[in-house]
């Protein structure tokens, strides 16, 4: 098995620490006990892969590297008798395409224990429409509903509206009842928002703000937020008493300007959602819920068909908050 050839997107570090990326031939790293080779069918564009495309020292580790963080396709050779050689398989998360090859290549090398089998209710299209994104907007989205939120306590509020993760929290929340505030920086797309589920649809400034009262007018029963930064600390002094918000990303800014008020006045909670580790079961009942009652009907409006010959003007959007939906990387034959 080490001689399997893969066709890739390679980022690479010259002598003078210049990155490149360019479509390139490799050797499969060697299986070890308990790896899977499989033949990758899509990937996706996620904010971690841009990242990793160009090189981001936070991200990658070592040159040449390949980026890909989620992986939808069929396993060529098992090593552990849970995946037999056809199983359609998904993987998301773990160190893939950060401290290993990732699943921007024809084949991938995955410890099993990252691998789920893809569920009977979702296509691999489906399933890299949501990729890590999904997996985690629904981790957000299952955090408000094991908070005890239900639909008529108030709206939701979703922040980073259009990206990734952003817009399918818009798509589930409304998929499941809820009345769903999006907050976005980008003028031309509340149409948009609004069709894929928002109520309503406000400009970024409403929460990008630098008041210095400790607490505002509490108008959401919870919130999603996507950006971290002073975009987080308005939305929390925005939360009802009691209610919750469930924060994950960073495009804003990794530091949190609060104060206690918001946690000790109003009893708000704050959930960390993590998607890279999420323990194995709850990884599979998400993925389960995904493919069933949580199942999009309009799921692919989000799709922005990419390939990795197109990527590279798809990354360069993406890092600079230009991008909108979820790029779904279809893997050549
Ligand atoms: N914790 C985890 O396990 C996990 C998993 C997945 C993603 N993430 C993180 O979550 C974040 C979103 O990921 P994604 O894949 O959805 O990324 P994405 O598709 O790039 O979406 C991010 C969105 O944030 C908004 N934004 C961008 N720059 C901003 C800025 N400077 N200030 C305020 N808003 C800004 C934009 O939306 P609008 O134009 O609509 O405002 C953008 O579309 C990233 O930081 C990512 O690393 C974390």
């Amino acid at each position: 098995m080490s001689k399997q050839q893969i066709h890739c997107y390679l980022v690479e570090q010259s002598e003078s620490k210049e990155i490149r990326s360019r479509l390139a031939k490799v050797q499969a790293p060697k299986l070890q006990e308990g790896d899977v080779l499989v033949r990758v069918e899509c990937s996706s564009l996620n904010y971690k892969d841009a990242m990793a495309a160009t090189g981001n020292p936070g991200i990658v580790k070592s040159f040449p590297h390949i980026p890909g963080i989620d992986a939808v396709g069929v396993v060529e050779t098992s090593r552990d008798s849970r995946f037999e050689v056809g199983d359609q398989v998904i993987a998301t998360g773990h160190e893939l395409g950060v401290e290993r090859w990732g699943a921007w290549a024809s084949h991938v090398v995955a410890p099993s224990d990252w691998l789920v089998q893809l569920p009977a209710g979702l296509s691999a299209i489906e399933a890299m429409t949501l990729g890590t994104a999904g997996f985690t907007a629904a981790q957000c989205v299952a955090a408000i509903v094991d908070h005890g939120c239900k639909t008529d306590d108030g709206p939701i509020i979703v922040s980073g509206a259009t990206g990734g993760v952003g817009s399918i929290a818009v798509m589930l929340l409304a998929h499941l009842g809820y009345q769903i505030v999006a907050v976005t920086g980008k003028q031309d797309r509340h149409a948009w928002l609004k069709e894929i589920g928002a109520s309503e649809v406000t400009g970024r400034d409403s929460l990008d703000s630098d008041a210095k009262r400790p607490l505002l007018k509490g108008e959401f029963a919870a919130g999603i937020d996507t950006v971290g930064g002073k975009v987080l600390a308005t939305m929390l002094k925005k939360i009802q008493h009691r209610g919750c918000v469930a924060c994950c990303g960073v495009t804003g800014g990794a530091e949190l300007p609060t104060t206690v008020f918001p946690f000790i006045l109003r009893g708000v909670a704050l959930y960390g959602i993590d998607s890279a580790w999420c323990p194995d079961d709850l990884r599979t009942d998400i993925w389960d819920r995904l493919a069933t009652d949580w199942k999009l009907p309009r799921l692919l409006d989000a799709k922005v068909d990419l390939t990795l010959t197109t990527v590279d003007a798809a990354i360069n959007a993406i890092l600079e908050g230009k991008f909108a939906g979820r790029g779904v990387i279809r893997i050549a034959e």
